[in-house]
C-alpha cells in the first residue's frame, strides 16, 4: 500500500516535470525577437526592409554596428513568416531571405528566443545573441 502511494507520487511528479519541461519549448508561448545587425566594414550603411504578410516594418538604414529588432508571437496556425530585403549602401549587392519561419531547427539555433541575422561583407550569418556561434546562411547577390 505505502509502496503504491510512493509510486503514484513519483508518477505525478514526473508528469508535472515533463509538462513543465515541454512548456518551455512550445514555440507559441515564446516571445520571439529577430535582429538584423549591420556587421559590414568601412562604415557602410545597410538598408533593411522586413515584412510579414500582416506587417511592413518599413525601410531602416543601419549604420555600422547597429541593429534593427522586432518581436512577435507565432500564430497558432504556424504560418508566421518574416522576410527581409537587405542592401549595401555603397556596393551594388543585396539579399532577399526569410528571417523567421516555423522550424524547430531554426528555433534551436535562435536559442528559443533570439534570431540574430548579421550582415557581413561576404555573406549573411545566423548568429547567437552573444555572437559566439555564427553560421553562414545567405549569400549576397549582385544588384538591388
Ligand atoms: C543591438 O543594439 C543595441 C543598442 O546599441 C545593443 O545594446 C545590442 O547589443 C545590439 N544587439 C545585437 C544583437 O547586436
Amino acid at each position: 500500500m505505502e509502496k503504491n502511494v510512493t509510486i503514484s507520487a513519483i508518477l505525478v511528479l514526473a508528469t508535472f516535470a515533463l509538462a513543465f519541461a515541454s512548456a518551455n519549448i512550445y514555440p507559441e508561448f515564446i516571445k520571439w525577437h529577430v535582429y538584423i545587425v549591420n556587421g559590414l566594414s568601412n562604415n557602410q550603411n545597410l538598408w533593411v526592409h522586413c515584412k510579414s504578410s500582416d506587417n511592413d516594418l518599413g525601410t531602416q538604414i543601419l549604420s555600422q554596428g547597429s541593429n534593427f529588432t522586432w518581436s512577435f508571437r507565432i500564430d497558432f496556425g504556424h504560418s508566421t513568416l518574416f522576410w527581409c530585403h537587405l542592401k549595401k549602401e555603397n556596393v551594388c549587392e543585396s539579399a532577399r531571405f526569410d528571417a523567421f519561419w516555423f522550424d524547430d531547427r531554426l528555433f534551436e539555433k535562435c536559442g528559443w528566443k533570439n534570431c540574430v541575422w548579421t550582415a557581413r561583407d561576404d555573406a549573411i550569418y545566423l548568429t547567437t545573441l552573444d555572437g559566439k556561434v555564427s553560421q553562414l546562411y545567405y549569400q549576397w547577390d549582385a544588384g538591388d
